[in-house]
């Protein structure tokens, strides 16, 4: 029996705090694998009074002894990712020993940006709230077999390649009166690329089998969130790829009964940016008080972040579709002092009690809110507080499954490994 891959991934909306727990759990691990998304994503990472935020390359960077790999499943703007990697120098982080790149990750171009912009622009009020990074044209060149992979770039023909698409990218701009709007981008995209080809490419999906029968522990790392999944999430304000548990196997080239414990990041409350649905979502003083005190400010774009009360028919939904088999709970300590806390357990849609997001919300849909007991002050010592404790085993009775991991604030040290709780 070989090892297995354990996955770690959003149960929310995204910004659940996933950095954070990859940072803190990677020495247990030997690799780090990120499986889709790209710069679209920004996990924060604290320690020794240093914030750090990394967009594509995985969160166990800063762990010495684990390597981290991009995967096939992820796309790469190698303008931002050679920023990170020069803002991990900076920071006295040499990549050389430790990040690998999947040939088959696929490239953001300056062209797939452009496209991202005139696609949010043409939409108008109806737009994603996309990052901008060029995430959805990239993977819609992936799936329409157009794309360019980072393994393109070793082939004697790469520029002719890259030239060719970028052909067919500038037909589509003048269909959106944006001709040339990515000209400028070029040359500083071309010499980033170069430097990519010369980072150590691998064909991932043999590295990590190789890994596995030796007896490697490898932790998959999900960005964004199960409700921001291209097929599970709140259609069609959601990112391009498979956030899911799922997403780790094809993102990878996992089997998936090579998965081992699926753990689910999420807040105590719950936060979204961009449009889309958001039952719970809070435009009020309370909302407010939760964006300041958990500066709910995305580490990616710097938007407000939308701010809400935990939704727990959402987070069952994300248990069920990735196989959760632990949850890690971020942020209580902004909800300190709170006394008044809501928590929804149902929705009514058209008249009607239901636990599950209906396909059609259009009509509105209303969060069914119970109050319950909010607790003071925290610290990280055991026992946590009983108010706290007592959330804690109502969301565990509502989803099903353990809470195991507490985390009280954003640096590495803020953190409460709890013991594997009885569901009740
Ligand atoms: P990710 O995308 O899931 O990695 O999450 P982000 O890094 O985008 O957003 C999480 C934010 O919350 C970051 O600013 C973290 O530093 C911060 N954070 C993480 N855990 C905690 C916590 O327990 N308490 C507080 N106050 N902040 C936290
Ligand atoms: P991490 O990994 C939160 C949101 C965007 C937008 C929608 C589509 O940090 O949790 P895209 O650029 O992917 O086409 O945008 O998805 N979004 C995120 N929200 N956290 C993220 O990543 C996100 N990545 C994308 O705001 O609503
Ligand atoms: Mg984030």
């Amino acid at each position: 029996m070989t090892a297995r891959m354990d996955v770690l991934l959003g149960a929310q909306w995204g910004d659940e705090g996933k950095g954070k727990v990859v940072d803190v759990i990677a020495p247990g691990y030997d690799i780090i694998a990120r499986f889709q998304g790209g710069p679209n994503a920004g996990h924060t990472l604290i320690f020794d009074g240093r914030k750090h935020v990394l967009h594509t390359i995985p969160s166990g960077i800063f762990r010495a002894g684990t390597m981290n790999l991009v995967g096939n499943g992820v796309v790469i703007d190698p303008v931002i990712f050679l920023k990170e990697i020069q803002a991990l120098k900076a920071a006295g982080v040499d990549v050389r020993d430790n990040l690998l790149i999947s040939r088959r990750a696929h490239l953001i171009l300056p062209t797939h940006r452009a496209l991202d912009a005139a696609s949010e622009a043409d939409k108008g009020t109806s737009k994603i709230g996309s990052t901008l990074k060029g995430i959805g044209p990239t993977y819609m060149d992936k799936t329409g077999r157009n794309g360019l992979r980072v393994g393109d770039l070793e082939l004697p023909d790469s520029i002719d390649r890259f030239r060719a698409l970028v052909k067919k990218h500038e037909r589509l701009l003048a269909l959106y009166d944006r001709p040339g709007a990515a000209k400028e981008a070029e040359e500083e995209w071309l010499a980033a690329a170069e430097v990519l080809r010369n980072m150590p490419l691998v064909d991932s999906e043999h590295y990590l089998d190789q890994a596995l029968r030796s007896g490697k522990r490898i932790l998959a790392e999900g960005a964004q969130g199960t409700l921001l999944d291209i097929d599970f999430g709140t259609y069609p304000f959601v990112t391009s790829s498979n956030t899911i548990s799922a997403g780790a196997c094809t993102g990878l080239g996992i089997a998936p009964n090579r998965i081992g414990k699926v753990v689910g990041i999420f807040k105590a409350y719950c936060t979204r940016v961009g449009s889309g649905p958001f039952p719970t979502e809070l435009n009020d003083a309370a909302g407010e008080r939760i964006r300041q005190v958990g500066h709910e400010f995305g580490s990616t774009t710097g938007r407000p972040r939308r701010c809400g009360w935990l939704d727990l028919p959402a987070l069952h939904y994300a248990v069920m579709i990735n196989g959760v088999t632990e949850l890690a709970m971020m942020k209580a300590d902004v909800l300190n002092n709170m006394p008044d806390l809501q928590v929804c357990t149902g929705y009514r849609v058209n008249g009607k009690t239901t636990d599950r997001l209906p396909y059609d919300i259009s009509g509105g849909i209303e969060p069914i809110l119970e109050r319950v007991d909010g607790w003071g002050d925290l610290s990280t010592d055991v026992p946590l507080p009983t108010g706290l404790e007592r959330y804690i085993a109502m969301i565990e009775r509502h989803v099903g499954v353990p809470v195991t991991l507490v985390s009280l604030g954003p640096d590495r040290a803020e953190t409460v490994h709890r013991r594997t709780a009885l569901v009740h």
